[in-house]
């Protein structure tokens, strides 16, 4: 039952408990944790935490600086799913295994989604530990541009010629009827406002999504300018193409770990990528915070 379309006055007449049973159920948000960006899951209030392996169905998350739970709590009284670590294509892990846990979070009853991640700046006006915003997506997670070479300190299942394999299978569509929008205007605005809140640069921008685990060329990198890329990672797009099939709002968040610049010498590496997530661990949190209390304001 709703208390909407009756009079204030009918309502502070009942009795709390009655008035307790009549409000709108709390939304539950799912977070995805990106690279280096697990410490959230530290702050979530009266834990429950379910490590993936627990969970059948469920792969399980072998990248460095991927946690591989799931945390069910509160954050500011808000209730929320986040899950710390997430599986990627390169790992070998198909989309339906990568995708697999928005629906477990979604029939748990998670509404929303935010998903982060840390990723290479493109747009050459990004420096590292700025904030993107999500308002589209390039997905290439299908575009397999490696070649095979025999690693024998990798385990078999990350080897590349492998994740080429695994590309086989189903693959997620673009769902009818949001007309292009896969983000959520309302969740964006509200980040880019707690953002400017909390004195730091948030900008909207475009994600473009590769397959991995290489990073790029120069030449790659110029191209990803030309074709309207502002941030480069290996992550994102099918979660969020996921979400968004099951009808939940998405907002996605990319953190600038590295500059992918085209005229620079030294290449992206993983280890400067995890450690600027540490830093910009705390922005992230007070977008996620702002996001959760929004209904109220
Ligand atoms: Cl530079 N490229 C890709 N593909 N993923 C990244 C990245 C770069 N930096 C962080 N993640």
């Amino acid at each position: 039952m709703q208390v909407a379309g009756q009079a204030p006055s009918q309502v502070a007449g009942q009795a709390p408990s009655q008035v307790a049973g009549q409000a709108p159920a709390p939304t539950i948000t799912a977070i995805v944790l990106g690279s280096g960006l697990g410490s959230l899951a530290d702050k979530i209030e009266s834990p429950v935490i379910v490590p993936f392996g627990d969970i059948p169905g469920f792969a399980h998350s072998t990248a460095s600086g991927h946690r591989g739970q799931l945390v069910f709590g509160t954050l500011g009284g808000e209730p929320l799913i986040a899950m710390a670590g997430r599986l990627h294509r390169y790992e070998g892990w198909t989309d339906d295994q990568v995708t697999f846990p928005i629906r477990v979070m979604q029939g748990l009853g998670a509404r929303r989604l935010i998903a982060s991640n840390a990723a290479g700046g493109v747009n050459p006006k990004l420096a590292v530990g700025d904030i993107v915003v999500l308002c589209d997506q390039i997905n290439w997670l299908h575009a397999r541009r490696q070649i095979a070479v025999p690693d024998k300190t990798v385990p078999d299942k990350t080897v590349p010629s492998e994740t080429g394999a695994a590309s086989a299978g189903f693959t997620i569509g673009f769902p009818a009827g949001r007309r292009g929008q896969l983000f959520d205007p309302q969740l964006v605005s509200l980040a880019l406002s707690a953002a400017r809140e909390g004195g730091f640069v948030a900008v909207q921008g475009t994600y473009l999504a590769t397959l991995g685990p290489t990073y790029e060329t120069r030449a790659e990198y110029r191209m990803m300018r030309r074709i309207g890329a502002d941030v480069v990672g290996m992550s994102t797009a099918g979660e969020v193409l996921m979400a968004a099939n099951l009808g939940m709002s998405v907002l996605a968040l990319s953190i600038v770990s590295n500059v992918a610049d085209p005229d620079r010498a030294k290449v992206a590496d993983h280890a400067e990528v995890l450690e600027a997530g540490d830093a910009a661990a705390a922005k992230l949190e007070g977008i996620v915070r702002r996001i959760l209390s929004g209904h109220r304001v």
